[in-house]
């Protein structure tokens, strides 16, 4: 028995597709309409478990979009493939709460949202960074307990970010994006780690340092760290933008926190397990002038004991992606990737997703992560 409310959009449609959330906007129930599908729809605000994904899928279901709090593994999968599943998309960019490979196995296209969420994520870090930086929830929390007594020349110090060394690590669309606001609008040093070299980012960075150079200012540079440990010990901010597998898991532990400057600033905004957050707890315990921005956590929802009492950290609920605009484009991805699987359409090949979020979008499922693996084919425009 479902024990969960849910609302049946388009009930005439020939296929069946589930979505385990509401999701912003209306365009997204077009498009699985304009596909012949009737959509299902969970109205309920908790997360749902697995148990209950499964009973929702019943005996027959075409497709699913999910969410990143739900573990789309074997067992989720395997429910999808036995109700006749042919494709799951989540309703995120990250996609470390799905088992691709088993999807893969089983044959089913695994859609994910990029495109949409790059430099709405990215404003995050700034938001998080300089709010770490000058302080902005101590000061919010100090107004509204009516301790402001007037103006003084020490009250609530921070740092000043211009000039001084950014570290991104992960200079994917995200990471590049924070890099260049952080570069190009506040005039900080880049210093990037990432398994490849990031040329697009290097020669855009060196452009403006020469357009700097040019008004008789000094330029911005950017340069790849040879290590994670180099750019930990040079970096005034470290911002955080990998993805989340067994590579990344802990990756800011204790002895790289050890590594940082006393007053640095570390912002996450990809996924919580990169950072070992008791080993964060301990580290801005004991060094108060270290900073934290966190968007993410390590066992969402929950934080870890002592992380909510720290007032060097700035705390917000995974939102990073929370514009309106971003939470609808990512809800027309998701659903462009389910209803273009079940008509049979190509895989879209490239990185430019937005001609999706126009008027006769394009005939292709946006982003299939398997796409290769299945040998899916791909759009030819
Ligand atoms: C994602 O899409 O992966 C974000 O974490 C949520 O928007």
């Amino acid at each position: 028995m479902r024990s969960k409310e849910w609302a049946v959009h388009n009930p005439g449609g020939s296929g069946r597709v589930l979505v385990t959330k509401e999701l912003p906007g209306g365009r997204w129930l077009e498009i699985l309409a304009g596909a012949d599908c009737s959509v299902e729809v969970c109205t309920s605000r908790e997360i749902l478990t697995t148990d209950e994904i499964k009973t929702a899928i019943g005996g027959r279901c075409d497709g699913c979009i999910g969410q990143l709090t739900e573990p789309w593994g074997k067992d989720l999968l395997g429910s999808l493939k036995a109700a006749g599943g042919k494709v799951y998309s989540n309703y995120a960019v990250g996609y470390n709460n799905v088992d691709v490979a088993s999807a893969t196995e089983m044959g089913i296209p695994v859609g994910n949202t990029p495109g949409v969420l790059t430099e709405t994520t990215a404003e995050m870090a700034v938001a998080l960074t300089f709010a770490a930086a000058r302080r902005l929830v101590e000061g919010d929390r100090f107004m509204r307990a009516g301790r402001y007594r007037g103006w003084l020349p020490s009250l609530f110090l921070g740092e000043r970010l211009r000039g001084k060394t950014l570290g991104v690590i992960g200079a994917g669309r995200i990471g590049s994006a924070y890099a260049r606001m952080m570069a190009e609008g506040h005039r900080m040093n880049v210093l990037y780690f990432s398994p490849h070299a990031n040329r697009a980012l290097e020669e855009r960075i060196a452009a403006y340092g020469e357009f700097l150079e040019s008004l008789g200012e000094r330029p911005v540079t950017c340069r790849r760290a040879e290590t994670v440990e180099a750019l930990l010990r040079e970096a005034d901010v470290v911002s955080l933008h990998t993805i989340l597998d067994d590579t990344t898991h802990h990756l800011i532990h204790a002895e790289r926190l050890a590594m940082m400057k006393e007053n640095a600033i570390l912002v996450n905004t990809c996924r919580g397990p990169v950072i070992d957050e008791a080993a964060l707890v301990a580290h801005c315990r004991e060094h108060p002038d270290f900073r934290a921005g966190l968007d993410v956590y390590e066992d969402e929802p929950a934080m870890k004991p002592g992380l909510s009492e720290l007032d060097n950290v700035v705390l917000v609920p995974h939102i990073g992606s929370a514009t309106v605009w971003t939470r609808e484009g990512m809800a027309v991805l998701a659903a462009s990737n389910v209803a273009g699987i079940l008509s049979g359409y190509p895989v879209w090949q490239g990185q430019d997703i937005s001609a999706f979020l126009e008027d006769d979008p394009p005939k292709a499922a946006p982003s299939i992560v398997n796409a290769k693996e299945l040998r899916l084919t791909e759009y030819k425009p």
